[in-house]
This record gives C-alpha cells, structure tokens and sequence, in this order.
C-alpha cells in the first residue's frame, strides 16, 4: 500500500479488498481482547479544520484500540498554512508522530501534508473526497449483502466530496453506482472519467442523471449526504430549493423495491435530504456505517503504522 491515504485512488482493488477483511478480523478480535498492541506506542495527529464527531472520535478510539494515542489538532490551534506552511507543519509533525490524519477544505493541503511528511497521512476529509467514509460504507455493504461485486447503489442529492469517493469506490471493487444530481451539481468530469475507467476492468455500471427516480429503480442501498458541505452554508437556501425533487423519502424508497437499506454518512438533516422516517426506519444502516468508521480506519493504520520504521 502506498504511504499515504490522500484519495480512493491511492487504493487499488485489492488493497480495498484487503482492508475489508482486515476491518472484520481487528473488529472480530477486539470485541474479545478489547486492546490489540498493534502499534503500541505511536502517536497519531488529527489536524481538523473543519468540525467532526464521528471521525474524530473513531480515530482517537482506532489508534487507542492499537494501542497508540491521539493529539487533536483544532481550527484554532495550528493555522494550517497560515501561522505556518504546510510542508513546515508537515515536516515538524513527522519528528514526533507516527501518523497524520487531515480534515481540511483544499484538497492540495492533504497532497502537500502528503508530499512533505515522512509518516502516513490520512485524508479525513476535503471538499473533494472523503476516503475513510467510503471504507466504513464499502464495509457497511458487505456485512449486509456478503459481497460487494454486483450490489446496485443509487446516490441522489449533490454530487460532493462523498459522492466523489464513493463513484471511484464503486468503479475499483464493481458495485454499480448510478448518481442523481441536479443540473449543475454533477460530480467532477474528471472524477467520473477515472470512476469509469476503473468500471471497465471491474465491470461496474456507473451512470449518471438528473431523474432521482431513475438511479433509484431497484437499487439495493438508497445513499445521500447533505445538501450544503460544509464550508458551503452560505449556499444552503438555494441548494435547498434546487436539491428539494432528490429528497430520500419513502416514495423514493418504493421506487427502489421493498428490501433497499438506506445509507447517509452523518451529520443528517431530517426532512431535508432525507425524511424522518427514513433515516430512523428499520431499513436504515446509518449507525452501522457510523460504527464501522471505526473498524475500517483501525485496520487502515494498522497497515500504514506496521510500515514506520
Ligand atoms: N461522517 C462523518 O465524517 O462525520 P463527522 O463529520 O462527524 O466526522
Ligand atoms: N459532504 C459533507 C460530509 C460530512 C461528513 C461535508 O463535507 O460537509
């Protein structure tokens, strides 16, 4: 596995695989032993930029889990790029920790932390993707369905930074993904472009609409996030008018076929992206991805931390 996890596409199809099963065996064996030692006595940064609970929370309990430790790095602490460059926060970080986890808006600061720290660095968040989400749902999928290969995922809302990674995702391990934006709020061509590329060997079908009906039609999981990123609550009115025909509700849901599983990465908001009864209904899987947040990065560090030296 590369150094770093900066995007999906740092990941080939086997390491994803890989990770999956590591994900189950850490979870399987943690529930008896409750700590592993793993990596005893490594220190992991989290530099957020943004706010958080569940990743933060479940990387603070990963890297004690393993029987590391965390230092929490808030907006107000570091001024990231501004008190000082990224590469000297990178380099000076990498004299005293064995990992790097970077919730940030650009994603050329996770590449720069990347680039210039000798330790991992692990992307827990930017305005364009959002990778560790991506493994927690991937695995969300295969504890529910026993495989991921032939799964139908319909996302409908914005086309953001979760939607980015989940359509690489989809394309590296064949799950077919069909995305339902509105007019203008597609995800990046270039992001589409490499998500059907990898379709192509995987033999995934990834399709994109504006007819939130259409992605839903037998789709096994129903996906959507927030409206507004964060960073984008200026935008929220708007978005709000514009994103209202791509609400996951129960309409939508009927659409899909009685037995689909709901999906949402976390913060929601109830009643706009997604109905009450939905996000709460006994077809949602929301806590399970958020729980699984945790399998998935403790097994992602226990690979990138048995590689320091
Ligand atoms: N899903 C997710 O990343 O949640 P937080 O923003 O609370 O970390
Ligand atoms: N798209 C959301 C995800 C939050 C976990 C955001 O970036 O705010």
């Amino acid at each position: 596995m590369n150094k770093d996890l900066t995007s999906i596409n740092d990941l080939s199809q086997e390491e994803i695989l890989g990770l999956l099963k590591k994900s189950i065996e850490l979870k399987q064996e943690v529930k008896k032993q409750r700590r592993l030692d793993l990596a005893p006595g490594t220190m992991g940064a989290l530099i957020f930029e943004k706010p958080s609970l569940r990743t933060r929370v479940t990387f603070e309990k990963a890297l004690q889990d393993l029987g590391g430790s965390a230092i929490y790095l808030g907006p107000a602490d570091i001024g990231l790029g501004k008190r000082e460059t990224v590469p000297d926060v990178a380099r000076n970080l990498s004299r005293w920790v064995d990992c790097i986890i970077a919730r940030v808006f650009e994603h050329s600061k996770i590449t720069e932390l990347a680039e210039n720290a000798t330790v991992p660095v692990v992307n827990a968040l930017c305005d364009e993707e959002h990778p560790c989400q991506i493994l927690a749902d991937l695995l969300t999928v295969l504890e529910f369905r026993g495989s991921l290969e032939g799964a139908t995922i319909c996302w409908t809302g914005d086309g953001n930074n979760v939607c980015n990674s989940l359509m690489l995702a989809c394309g590296l391990v064949g799950i077919n993904l069909r995305v339902a934006t509105p007019k203008g709020f597609e995800p990046p061509q270039a992001v589409a472009n490499r998500a059907l590329e990898y379709a192509k060997k995987s033999g995934a079908s990834i399709t994109l609409t504006n007819d939130a009906s259409d992605a839903a039609r037998d789709a096994d999981f129903l996906y959507t996030d927030v409206w507004a990123s964060m960073g984008q609550e200026g935008e929220a009115e708007h978005r709000r008018q514009v994103f209202r025909p791509y609400q996951l509700n129960r309409e939508l849901m009927a659409v899909a076929g009685s037995d689909a599983k709901v999906l949402h990465c976390l913060p929601a908001h109830r009643g706009e992206e997604i109905s009450a009864e939905c996000l709460d209904g006994p077809q949602s899987l929301v806590l399970d991805q958020a729980e699984n947040r945790l399998h998935a990065q403790r097994a992602l560090l226990a690979v990138l931390l048995s590689h320091r030296k």
